[in-house]
C-alpha cells in the first residue's frame, strides 16, 4: 500500500487540530484520477468542518482531511498522465480532503489548469469560482441588470463580481461600512451574512433577486419575506468540471484575478487555519506539500 503525508484531526469541534497523519493513497477506480497536489487553498469551510460546524451527506469519517482545493499533476487513472489540472475534492460529498500529498477525485470534478497561473494561484479558483458562478446562474441576470455584492473583496465576491461584468452587469460594490440604498440594485449576492445580509436583501428591488452563500443567517419566512416579490436563494457549491473549465479560461483570459496572501508548508495547516480564523486575511491562504 502507498502511503502519503496528510495534515489531518482525529476529532472535530473544540480542541480540535490538524496534525500530520500517514494515511494511504486512494488509488483511482474506473472514472477517478489520481492527482499529486502541488497547492492547497483554505477555505472558510475548512475552519467550519475543524471546529464542528460543518454538515456532510455522509456520516464523517475520521481522522478527517479538510480542504476544497487543488492544483497538482495527473499521477493516474481517468485523465493524461502528467497533465496541470485544478479541481474542487467536493468535500461534503467525498470527504477527500486536499491538505495532502494525494487526492483521488472522479474526472468529472476536474478541468485543466490555467496556463497562466503558478499552482498556488490555479488552487484558489475552484471552491470560491464555482460558487459564484452557481449564484449568478442562481441570480439569472440580463445583461444592463444591476447586481450588489457585499463582500467583493473576498474571494466569491470578487469572483462572482469579475463574472458578473463579464456578462455585461453593472455591479456595485459598497465598502465594509457603507449601508447600500434600499431598492437600488436589481439584485444581490450576500457572502457575509448577518446585518449585511438583511442590507443586501434592502437593496433590492422588489421582484429582483436574492442569494447568499451563507445559509446560516438565512431564517426562511422571517427577516427575508416574501412580500416583497423576491425569493431569497441559497447557493450551495457542487464540484463540476465543466465550470471550472470556464472559469480556468476566464482567469486565462485574465478576467478571473487569483489572489494569493501567503503561501505555507502543508505541515503549517494548522497555522493556516488559526490566520484565517483571526480574521483580516486578504486573498487566500495556500498549503504547498
Ligand atoms: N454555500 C456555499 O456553497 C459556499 C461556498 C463557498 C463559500 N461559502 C461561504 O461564503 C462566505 C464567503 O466565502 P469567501 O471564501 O469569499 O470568504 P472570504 O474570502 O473570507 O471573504 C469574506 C468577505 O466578507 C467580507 N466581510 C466579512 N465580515 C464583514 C463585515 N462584518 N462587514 C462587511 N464585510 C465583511 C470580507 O471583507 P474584507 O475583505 O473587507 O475583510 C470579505 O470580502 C463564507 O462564509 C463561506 O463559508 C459558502
Amino acid at each position: 500500500m502507498t502511503t502519503m503525508r496528510a495534515m489531518a484531526t482525529d476529532q472535530v469541534g473544540p480542541g480540535a487540530r490538524l496534525r500530520p497523519h500517514t494515511l494511504p493513497v486512494k488509488e483511482p477506480a474506473d472514472g477517478e484520477v489520481l492527482i499529486k497536489v502541488m497547492a492547497a487553498a483554505v477555505n472558510p469551510a475548512d475552519l467550519g468542518m475543524v471546529a464542528g460546524n460543518y454538515r456532510w451527506y455522509d456520516e464523517l469519517r475520521l481522522p478527517l482531511v479538510p480542504g476544497y482545493d487543488v492544483a497538482g499533476v495527473v499521477e493516474g487513472g481517468d485523465w493524461v498522465a502528467g497533465a496541470a489540472v485544478i479541481a474542487s475534492t467536493g468535500h461534503s460529498r467525498t470527504q477527500v480532503g486536499g491538505f495532502a500529498e494525494y487526492v483521488t477525485l472522479p474526472a468529472a470534478q476536474v478541468a485543466a489548469a490555467p496556463a497562466n497561473l503558478d499552482w498556488t494561484e490555479a488552487a484558489t479558483l475552484p471552491l470560491a469560482g464555482l460558487t459564484a458562478y452557481q449564484a449568478l446562474e442562481l441570480l439569472d441576470l440580463a445583461p444592463g441588470t444591476t447586481l450588489l455584492v457585499n463582500g467583493p473583496r473576498g474571494a466569491v465576491g470578487r469572483f462572482a463580481a469579475e463574472l458578473a461584468v463579464s456578462r455585461g452587469i453593472t455591479v456595485l460594490t459598497p465598502d465594509r461600512g457603507e449601508e447600500p440604498a434600499p431598492g437600488s440594485a436589481d439584485a444581490a449576492l450576500d457572502v457575509v451574512g448577518g446585518p449585511r445580509a438583511r442590507a443586501a436583501f434592502a437593496a433590492v428591488r422588489d421582484g429582483g433577486s436574492y442569494v447568499t452563500t451563507v445559509p446560516e443567517f438565512w431564517v426562511p419566512g422571517g427577516q427575508f419575506t416574501a412580500d416583497r416579490g423576491i425569493d431569497p436563494r441559497i447557493v450551495r457549491a457542487e464540484p463540476d468540471g465543466r465550470t471550472l473549465d470556464h472559469l480556468a479560461r476566464a482567469a486565462a483570459a485574465g478576467h478571473l484575478t487569483a489572489t494569493v496572501a501567503k503561501t505555507l508548508a502543508l505541515t503549517e495547516a494548522a497555522d493556516a487555519v488559526d490566520l484565517l480564523q483571526a480574521g483580516g486575511v486578504r486573498g487566500k491562504l495556500v498549503l504547498v506539500p
